[in-house]
């Protein structure tokens, strides 16, 4: 059986997602590439095994804006993966019109948290199994625009307050719970949880969302999750936010526990969990 450490990393048809994938294979780990369009994936692991030669890649599709598609590709994963080390979610959107996925939620906030939460649930048995000496990652890709997010406890779709930046930045507050509330609900020796800005990056995303503004390299964008996705010791506690590579402490709404445990038990309830 291969010794390499495997990770899983969403969104890496694309963007810091797909240089996250890139370092991690060129790094000697075992890479699992993950996308929404299954042609992106295809062509994403096409041209990753012509630059690393040697690289060991694998992919899946599925959209984590349907619950149901996310059941259907964690069910693939466990099948096909005997261990798994590494969950990064790193897929994103930044929607520019309030639409909803298969549970009537709005997409933002389902393909951003709801689908990611579901994914980390489903594979979190496999990730606890796997820890070795060493504890299993889940490594949330947030932004510093959770700081600007609040959590709408009873209206997490916006009915009456979306905009774009309002659903974008609730879901990226939400990131930065979720890592925080698996950081209180897991050892650390089995698994430790972070979250993260990536920096203003040049993408699809960063131009759907905030217009022609020139941001840092992919590269630049995928430091912090290679970093802790690979690094052998887990320097920092599990919980940790970083912006721009630095642990930082995240904004106040972020640690505020009534509003932490409440998100919780809505995504486990619209999670059917
Ligand atoms: N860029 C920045 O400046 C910046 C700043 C702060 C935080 N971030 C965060 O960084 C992460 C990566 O974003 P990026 O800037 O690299 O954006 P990107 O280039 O647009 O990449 C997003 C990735 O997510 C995938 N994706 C989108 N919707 C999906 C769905 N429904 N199901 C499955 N996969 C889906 C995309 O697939 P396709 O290839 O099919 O589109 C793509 O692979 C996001 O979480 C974002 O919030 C980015």
């Amino acid at each position: 059986m291969s010794e390499r450490r495997v990770a899983l990393v969403t969104g890496s048809t694309d963007g810091i997602g797909r240089a996250t994938v890139r370092a991690l294979a060129a790094a000697g780990m075992k890479v699992i590439v993950h996308g929404r369009s299954k042609v992106k994936v295809d062509v994403t692991l096409a041209t990753l095994a012509g630059e690393l030669p040697g690289a060991e890649l694998e992919g899946v599709s599925f959209d984590l804006g349907s619950l149901a598609a996310v059941r259907n590709g964690a069910a693939q994963i466990l099948e096909r993966l005997p261990v798994l080390h590494v969950l990064v979610n790193n897929a994103g959107i930044f929607a520019t019109e309030r639409v909803f996925n298969d549970q009537d939620v709005e997409l933002t906030f389902g393909v951003n948290h709801l689908g990611p939460f579901l994914l980390t649930e489903l594979l979190l048995p496999r990730l606890l199994e796997s820890a070795t000496t060493v504890p299993s990652r889940v490594i949330d890709v947030s932004s510093i625009a959770h700081a600007r997010g609040r959590i709408h406890l009873n209206d997490l779709s916006l009915a009456t307050a979306w905009t774009g930046y309002a659903a974008y930045a609730q879901s990226k507050l939400a990131n930065v719970m979720h890592a925080l509330s698996l950081a209180e609900r897991h050892e650390p020796e089995k698994l430790v949880a972070y979250s993260l800005h990536p920096g203003v990056i040049s993408t699809k995303l960063l131009r759907q969302g905030f217009g022609p503004i020139a941001g840092a390299a992919v590269e630049a964008g995928a430091k912090t999750s290679v970093r802790l996705a690979s690094e052998e010791i887990a320097s920092e506690p599990s919980g940790t936010y970083f912006s721009d590579g630095v642990a930082t402490r995240p904004a106040a709404s972020a640690l505020d526990p009534s509003v932490r445990s409440g998100l919780w038990d809505a995504s486990m309830q619209l999670a059917d969990l």
